[in-house]
Parts: structure tokens; sequence; C-alpha cells
């Protein structure tokens, strides 16, 4: 069996940092959702629903950089597999905003290289607080993040059916991950930590629907 060195994983977690933030360079393993819907927007309309999306894409690229990071420093022996395949989820969830994005025009936050960095560092630091801190993470995070996207669908066109399916597609799948980390036995995190959660993804949230 081989031997990962340091330098194996600072490369593979460049690698990773690298598609996750350049537009193209991750393909979704399901289609995406409402492809066979159409949404026809006024200018307005289509420039509201891309600071959406852009802020959802910017979730979705935390989200990558939270299991990197997680991945570095957590165990997690008993559930390497389910971590494995949400974290592959959330690359459909990127590809998708992304995909989204381009239909109306846009792109992805600018951003989005700080977003990832802090989120790596939350990740890995979860990691090393243990396995059960670290699936708490991951289920607080996916809390908060079925929370803006119960948000968005409600500020979302009525005629936008095409982003619709693709947020509830994407919310199912969130509560779905935050059900595995519970079920895995990730334990409620501190408030103190929460809160900083929550100041991170309100900052992310506003900036990155401008620009
Ligand atoms: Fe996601
Ligand atoms: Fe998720």
């Amino acid at each position: 069996m081989r031997h990962y060195r340091f330098s194996d994983h600072l490369i593979d977690s460049f690698d990773q940092a690298l598609r996750s933030l350049v537009p193209g360079s991750t393909v979704a393993e399901r289609p995406a959702p409402g492809q066979d819907t159409q949404s026809s927007l006024t200018v307005n309309q289509a420039r509201h629903v891309a600071g959406l999306m852009r802020v959802n894409h910017s979730g979705e690229v935390c989200a990558q950089a939270l299991y990197q990071g997680q991945a570095l420093t957590a165990r997690l022996p008993r559930v390497k597999q389910e971590m494995q395949q949400a974290a592959r989820e959330e690359q459909d969830h990127l590809a998708w905003c992304e995909q989204r994005l381009k239909e109306l025009d846009s792109y992805p936050s600018l951003l989005n290289p700080l977003w990832y960095g802090l989120s790596y560092t939350m990740g890995a630091m979860a990691g090393l607080a243990g396995d059960e801190y670290s699936l708490g993470f991951v289920a607080e995070t996916e809390k908060q993040v079925s929370a803006h996207l119960a948000s968005h669908l409600t500020q979302l066109p009525e005629n936008d059916a095409r982003s619709r399916a693709i947020l509830e597609q994407m919310n199912e799948d969130e509560l779905q991950h935050r059900e595995t980390a519970l079920a895995a036995g990730g334990r409620e995190l501190p408030k103190p930590v929460q809160g900083a959660m929550t100041l991170i993804s309100k900052t992310m949230t506003k900036t990155s629907y401008f620009f």
C-alpha cells in the first residue's frame, strides 16, 4: 500500500481546489433537474435569479472545501463511504448552479477563492476536533444551507421552473446529508461555533449576490 506524504496531500488539495474554482472543471453525475422546463424571464428577473444562483454556487464551493478539509484531518472510519457519496452529490450541485448561471448569462462569484480557503480551514479544524464534531459540523452546515435554499425558493420568480427544480433537488439532498451525518453520530456544535458559521455564511450570501 502506498503511503502518502504531506506534500502529496498538499498537491491533491490544490488540485481539488482548482477543480472547484475553475468553471467547467466539475462534471455532474446526474443531469440538472428541470431541463425539460422553460423559464422566460425579464432582464430584471434574470439578474435577480443570477444573484441568487451565484450565492448558491458559492455555497457549493464552500461545501467542496468543507468536505476536502475534513477529508484531510478526519478519520471517519465507519462513515467514509456515506460522506464520499455526499461529497459526490455536492459536485452535482456545483455543476448545476454553474450551468444555470451560464444560462442566465452570468458568472460565478469572484470571491470564491476566499470562501474556499475559509471553509477548507474550518473543515480541517472540525476534522481535528474529532469525528463526532466533524459530523456535527456537516449537519450544522447542511441545516444552514437548507434554510437559505428554502428562503431562495420563496424569492424565485413564479415563472422560473428551471431554477426551482434545481434548488428543490439540492434542498432534498442537503437534508439527506444532514440526516446521514446525524445518524453517524454527529454532535451538536457549541453555540459560539454555530454563531461563527452563521456569520460567515451571512457575509458570503450578502456579497456573492453582487459580485
Ligand atoms: Fe450542496
Ligand atoms: Fe450537502
